[in-house]
């Protein structure tokens, strides 16, 4: 079971930060990779926000680990390190930091908190959840067990601590089909996401069997979308997200997760790019490739944007909010993301 300590009434002076002298000297360097997304009227609020949370890191001995989908602000202004969700497993698992705080949803901060149960680990907005995580149980997964019984379990992490207590192994998109030949087995329970099984079972000959669990972002993009780039810009390169419909990934140019995704942009330099995934993400890799062109199909995830820079700093200034795992769950989940660490990047990821 998750237990999130309610908010304690810590006071802070929360009228806007003026935008001083000083504060546009710290943040010149930042300034300039948010030309693109942040325009000049908006900037003297901006910028105190991105020099006070930087102060509040060193009070704090904190470190900010920031998904692909953060916004520009939190992404380029305050991550000290970005990336998918195996790269924030994996930072979480090798900080020194006494604090994380997890700018993405709410199951990377669990997976934070049960590597490190003796940190302190921070979400600024508890309800950045997932459809996902939302969709299964560990009741869910027990009654699998016992349908298909000697076959293994492979969660993705985009699960409670519940249902990843109850696995053998989890993954990610970038390491799932690396994660499921590991375990030797012909046949594996892989759950929550249709989709990516889906996937997962083009790449492999192990049998998958699948649970019907959904990405509420991802699931929405079609091959029409696709159909229509292409006649709109032909040439375009389409890399999409494996939680995508299956005809969706067959109609694209590559298909990985938000990282694989990020570096094919960066080998590649194509002319003209769609990243079929979250919003913010284009805006993100953008700032760093200015001279591409990027076909935003724009699907928003609700969850990923109730993190902004505002509850950053107050996250910071209250300690809130504090995402702990009871021990006996959380012993049994960490051997199942400890053995999905020790299985490391697959080869596309
Ligand atoms: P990645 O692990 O590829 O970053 O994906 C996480 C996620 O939530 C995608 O929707
Ligand atoms: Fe979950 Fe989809 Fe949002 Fe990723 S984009 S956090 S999988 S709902």
């Amino acid at each position: 079971m998750t237990t999130t300590t309610p908010a304690p009434p810590t006071l802070f002076d929360n009228r806007p930060l003026p935008y001083t002298a000083a504060v546009a000297a710290a943040t010149a360097d930042v300034r300039e990779r948010l030309r693109e997304s942040v325009p000049d009227i908006e900037w003297p609020i901006v910028a105190p926000l991105i020099a006070r949370i930087n102060e509040l890191k060193r009070e704090r001995n904190a470190i900010i680990l920031a998904h692909n989908y953060m916004p520009p602000t939190i992404y380029h202004g305050v991550a000290d390190l970005r990336g998918d969700s195996l790269a924030l497993a994996q930072m979480a698992n090798e900080t020194a930091a006494e604090v994380i705080v997890l700018c993405g949803v709410h199951f990377m901060a669990e997976t934070a908190a049960i590597i490190n149960p003796e940190k302190t680990v921070l979400i600024p907005d508890l309800r950045a959840g997932c459809s996902l995580a939302e969709g299964i149980t560990g009741a869910d997964v027990r009654r699998l067990r016992a349908e298909h019984p000697g076959v293994p379990v492979v969660t993705y992490v985009n699960t409670s601590a519940e249902v990843k207590a109850e696995s053998d192994i989890c993954c990610t998109s970038a390491n799932a089909v690396e994660v499921v030949e590991s375990l030797g087995s012909d046949r594996v329970l892989f759950l929550p996401d249709e989709y990516l099984a889906a996937w997962v079972a083009t790449q492999t000959t192990v049998e998958i069997i699948d649970y019907k669990g959904h990405c509420m972002v991802h699931e929405r993009f079609t091959a029409a979308d696709l159909d229509a780039l292409r006649a709109a810009r032909p040439g375009v390169l389409i890399l999409s997200h494996p939680e995508s419909p299956p005809e969706v990934l067959a109609a694209s140019d590559f298909v990985g997760s938000t990282s694989a995704m990020i570096k094919q942009v960066a080998a590649r330099r194509p002319a003209s790019v769609a990243l079929m995934t979250e919003c913010s993400m284009s805006d993100n890799v953008a700032a760093e490739f200015p001279e591409l062109e990027f076909i935003r199909p724009c699907q928003l995830c609700p969850h990923m944007g109730r993190i902004t820079l505002p509850k950053v700093r107050v996250s910071l200034e209250t300690m809130t909010h504090r995402v702990t795992v009871d021990e006996a769950v959380a012993a049994r989940a960490r051997q199942a993301v400890e053995r999905m660490l020790a299985v490391g990047r697959g080869t596309r990821g």
